[in-house]
């Protein structure tokens, strides 16, 4: 099955915002999540079948400093980096694989950092075996 794209906007938002005033994103804007740890954003993804996917957080980091989140996924928590991407029109992919149950799923990403996170765009979900199936 193709990777499908669940957009950050839509996701429920803790401690954060909708905006759209960096270009770059897709859909209708970005999560701005609050400079605190523990603001987030969570996901319900579906799954055709129990198994590995490779999840893409697309984000936008303006600063010199990593945002760290922790995302929660298939009831294991992993910790990424968000490095900067030099300004917050800038907007790069960061992956981590995870196995998912059938049907839905929570996905949540959470920063770790008074920082907090990055601006989130979007979460991309690819059930491929090479989990490369990005255009972007
Ligand atoms: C700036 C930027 C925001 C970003 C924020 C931050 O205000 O315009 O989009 O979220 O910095 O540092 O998190």
């Amino acid at each position: 099955a193709a990777a499908t794209l669940y957009e950050a906007e839509n996701g429920t938002i803790s401690q954060g915002v909708v905006e759209s005033n960096h270009a770059g994103f897709t859909g209708s804007g970005f999560v701005n999540l609050d400079n605190v740890a523990g603001s987030s954003v969570e996901w319900t993804i579906q799954a055709a079948d129990p198994g590995p996917v490779t999840l893409a957080l697309r984000y936008a980091n303006g600063t010199a400093v990593d945002r760290p989140m922790t995302v929660t996924a298939g009831g294991t928590a992993t910790t990424l980096s968000f490095p900067g991407t030099g300004s917050w029109t800038t907007w790069r992919t960061v992956t981590v694989r995870v196995t998912l149950t059938a049907g839905a799923n929570a996905v949540k990403a959470t920063a770790t950092t008074a920082n907090g996170g990055p601006n989130l765009d979007s979460l991309g979900v690819d059930p491929s075996s090479t989990g490369t199936d990005w255009s972007r």
